[in-house]
């Protein structure tokens, strides 16, 4: 059942076959992996909206208690959405050629060339076990490459993820099986620079730091 509070799922921003990720990983990933997490996220906050309107009691316990659950949980399925819908709103370009744009430019700024960039993400992307973030960091107010091994550990709060690359096994392992370089390599030919130049935009300005 879905109530007016349901977070409703994306639909793939995208609507081409990619390079080498075929439509059967996206297929499972969007539609079963990504979709799961949206039900997972809304089963939570209902079941936490009881606690926030004082329909249950609210004591907690650090060693086990039904809120202690829901909190890990909650932070786990949302943080699961949020990612995959960063993971597919870049992908779908299908372009080999790197664009002029601001996002372009200010990663060039920072770490010298596109080149320099892309071979320090794609490392750090066989260094993770779950993502790879390059986050718009508004304590910092400037652009930095973050990695976690799982959808609530190792995030920085106060970062807007611009570009996300999922890593998990489920994003490649039925196309590529355990090649994960080749994989990255066919991300930076399927992504969407204007997607990511368009979330550059509109947070780039922000900043906590001054
Ligand atoms: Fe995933």
């Amino acid at each position: 059942m879905t109530s007016s509070r349901d977070y409703e799922s994306k639909p793939l921003p995208f609507n081409k076959d990619l390079i080498g990720i075929s439509n059967n990983t996206i297929e499972i990933h969007h539609d079963k992996l990504y979709q799961g997490y949206v039900n997972k996220m809304n089963e939570i906050g209902s079941k936490l909206a009881k606690f926030s309107h004082g329909e249950t009691d609210v004591s907690g316990n650090q060693t086990h208690s039904e809120l202690r659950g829901l909190r890990n949980g909650e932070t786990f399925a949302n943080n699961g959405v949020y990612l995959h819908e960063y993971y597919f709103n870049v992908l779908g370009r299908n372009n080999e050629d790197v664009p002029e744009n601001d996002l372009i430019k200010a990663i060039i700024e920072k770490f010298d060339s596109i080149d320099n960039f892309i071979a320090y993400f794609s490392a750090s992307g066989m260094a993770m076990r779950g993502w790879v973030v390059l986050a718009w960091d508004i304590q910092l107010g400037k652009l930095k490459v973050y990695g976690c091994d799982s959808h609530n550990q190792g995030g920085v709060w106060g970062c807007v993820p611009i570009i996300v690359l999922d890593v998990y096994e489920h994003a490649y392992y039925l196309d590529y099986g355990a090649d994960r370089k080749k994989y990255i390599t066919d991300f930076w030919k399927n992504l969407n620079w204007e997607a990511a130049n368009h979330i550059y935009k509109k947070i780039n300005s922000v900043t906590l730091n001054g």
